[in-house]
């Protein structure tokens, strides 16, 4: 039995949010350079997109690039800003296939104009997509996002749009990126580190967490899968007790 078959379909994370790390140590461990880790991790991207698909994941953030990574050398940014568009070039056509809907979440002003417009290109082309929803987060932090977000509250309390007792988290949370998709049912990190680094703060306050040791240019369909299995073996009981769950699914 295939670990795919092992799903549990009728509890699929409906929202799979991924940390991809990994791509310069895996590239280390190999004796190749940083750039040659994050090309091998554009098609672990490929793999993880299918994979997702055939699982009936409806939707996939992947955390590609951070605010914080601006801080890297110019040379890797530029490679990786490259590489984007390399990929988007090279993917579109298939994601089309596939029926997924490319968007993308940060600061996506920040990025240069040729990978903007690859990827403002390939959302519209991607937009009819429904199998699943793919979402790159690029020039992505939370604290980026909740500062903005707060900016766009206090100034719409100011012109009187937004009563200011009535903000309730759901007034927040359509404030943010994300206003528009479920919250992440599960949250993977691949690369060993346990931490989550400026990402979805807010979205993920229920997430499953998910930690792997594998650097991301080795993570695969198997790898996704059996972190969704893990997933499935828990109990999500957001605050309640077991057996207030129990009585609720009776
Ligand atoms: C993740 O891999 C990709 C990005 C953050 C862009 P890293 O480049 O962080 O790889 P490590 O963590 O140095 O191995
Ligand atoms: C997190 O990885 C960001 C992305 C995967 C895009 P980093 O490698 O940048 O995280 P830190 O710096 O180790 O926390
Ligand atoms: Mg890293």
């Amino acid at each position: 039995m295939s670990l795919l078959d092992k799903i549990n379909k009728k509890k699929v994370p409906q929202h799979v949010a991924i940390i991809m790390d990994g791509n310069g140590r895996w590239a280390k461990s190999k004796g190749l350079d940083r750039a040659k880790g994050h090309r091998e991790g554009a098609v672990s991207v490929r793999k993880v997109v299918e994979a997702a698909i055939e699982a009936k994941v409806k939707y996939l953030t992947l955390y590609a690039f951070s605010t914080e990574n601006w801080l890297r050398p110019t040379e890797e940014i530029d490679t990786l800003m490259e590489l984007m568009v390399y990929f988007i070039a090279k993917e579109t056509d298939d994601l089309i296939k596939n029926g997924v809907r490319l968007q993308c979440i940060g600061d996506i002003q920040r990025l240069p104009e040729k990978t903007r417009n690859a990827l403002y290109n390939c959302v519209e082309q991607t937009s009819l997509g429904t199998n699943l929803t793919l979402v790159l987060a690029l020039s992505y932090s939370s604290r980026w996002e909740l500062t903005n977000a707060a900016k766009t509250i206090a100034a719409e309390v100011k012109n009187g749009v937004l009563d200011e007792n009535s903000i309730t988290e759901e007034t927040i949370s359509k404030y943010l990126t994300t206003k528009d998709m479920p919250e992440p049912d599960l949250l993977i990190r691949t690369g060993g580190d346990t931490r989550i680094s400026n990402f979805l703060l807010w979205q993920a306050a229920y997430s499953e967490l998910y930690f792997t040791d594998i650097f991301w240019p080795d993570f695969d369909a198997e790898s996704l899968y059996t972190a969704i299995l893990d997933f499935q073996k828990r109990e999500r009981r957001f605050g309640k007790i077991s057996e207030q769950l129990e009585k609720e699914k009776q």
